[in-house]
């Protein structure tokens, strides 16, 4: 038997006693604080060696955070499922668009506990059109993105702008634009869904509304065709040339991009004809997305990019304070992260954490290409966007943009 009657649960500590409040404040819907305020992760900011692998730390405070990990979806595993949904869609009775309002697989971070997000900030489905199939107008306040897979197929109108998608197309619905999507082609027709929805969500400011009354009348879902296909380029598409004749606010959202549609011909093109340029070390050469009336990102929230790798080409170790996820669009290769080996071919895609190192390498005979999504506009916009380059010497350089 024990001389110390402490032992027998009496608390000995100030911590202890507090804790054993919290049976009681919990009802209540209150925590005593026990613990420090840390954070969920290790400080990465502070690792120099290059591990950075983005272990949780540990405790209350931590384990009640989600943080997203590193992974890969490989196109070869994934594929298959859309074609058995698309399948089994057009051999029911009640398409399954018209009860989920799309057909499709969104891509379920591991970090995240089974959320409906890629990273902490965005949500990415890939999407499936049978021949026919028809998304019915409607408007959101998160900010979203179709990116081709297919190479033809699809549309979406964008404020009656009719976008017809080839593949490498970005078609942009910035938030308050009415949108409606559709495949007229006789083949199916597969895209990326990207939203900031996850952001918005979290700060409690999602609102869909469906209810869209077509100005010409009658029961059509769809919105008519105002301005025809090419549109966007024909006002936008002018490098540096910005017209001043009429409004460019086009939606409600403020400060979005009035190019609704960027090309995936005039990417590739683009990013070719500088191929031949030194480059970046840690980014090879590579295109933001951007906004043509004020040429900053197409979203406040969202940055979109597109960058080449030249065949054998080895990006140098790169880490930023935003999470991004990559799409292979041409090409093969692996990419680091966190000290993983990811391999990848066409159509891959890949999570990549805040503040992880990671490197990108084309092991190919052919450039390779990624579009990359990430939420470095809005950290740039709250001030934390932040980004560190491993020189050759493996000493740690600061990286202005
Ligand atoms: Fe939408």
């Amino acid at each position: 038997m024990s001389s110390n009657p402490q032992v027998h649960n009496r608390p000995t500590s100030a911590a202890e006693m507090m804790d054993q409040m919290n049976a009681e404040t919990a009802k209540l819907y209150a925590w005593i604080r026990t613990q420090a305020n840390s954070p969920a992760q290790r400080a990465w900011f502070a690792e120099t060696d290059g591990s950075g692998a983005g272990q949780l730390a540990k405790g209350r405070v931590a384990a009640n955070q989600l943080k997203m990990q590193p992974h890969r979806w490989r196109w070869s595993e994934i594929s298959p499922y859309l074609f058995k949904i698309a399948e089994i869609a057009r051999n029911a009775e009640i398409k399954p668009i018209e009860t989920t309002d799309r057909q499709g697989i969104l891509l379920t971070n591991p970090g995240l506990g089974g959320r409906l997000q890629i990273t902490n900030t965005i949500r990415c489905a890939i999407a499936i059109y049978n021949p026919a199939d028809l998304a019915p107008a409607h408007i959101h306040s998160p900010n979203a993105s179709r990116t081709i897979l297919s190479d033809k197929g699809g549309y979406t109108n964008v404020e009656g702008e009719r976008c017809d998608c080839r593949r490498g197309d970005i078609v942009f619905t910035p938030n308050g634009t009415w949108h409606d999507h559709g495949n007229e082609d006789q083949d199916p027709m597969i895209w990326i869904d990207t939203l900031d929805w996850p952001l918005i969500e979290y700060l409690d400011c999602v609102w869909v509304d469906q209810t869209y009354e077509n100005p010409m009348g009658g029961n059509s879902k769809s919105q008519p065709m105002v301005h025809q296909d090419g549109h966007s380029a024909r006002l936008y598409g002018n490098g540096g040339l910005k017209p001043v004749f009429q409004s460019n606010q086009r939606g409600w959202g403020q400060g979005m991009s009035p190019m609704f549609h960027f090309r995936g011909d005039d990417v590739r093109a683009a990013l070719k004809r500088l191929s031949s340029e030194k480059g970046d070390p840690f980014e090879g050469i590579k295109f933001q997305f951007v906004n043509p009336v004020t040429g900053k990102p197409v979203y406040p929230t969202l940055d979109y990019s597109a960058q080449l790798l030249r065949p054998g080409e080895e990006l140098q170790w790169k880490r930023e304070t935003c999470s991004t996820y990559a799409l292979i669009l041409q090409g093969k290769g692996f990419s680091e992260i966190g000290g993983e080996r990811y391999d990848w071919t066409e159509n891959d895609v890949m999570a990549i954490p805040n503040f992880l190192w990671r490197r990108h390498v084309n092991t190919g005979n052919e450039d390779a290409i990624i579009y990359t999504v990430s939420d470095k506009s809005l950290l740039e916009n709250i001030g934390q966007y932040r980004s560190q380059g491993k020189a050759k010497d493996g000493t740690i350089v600061q990286i202005v943009q």
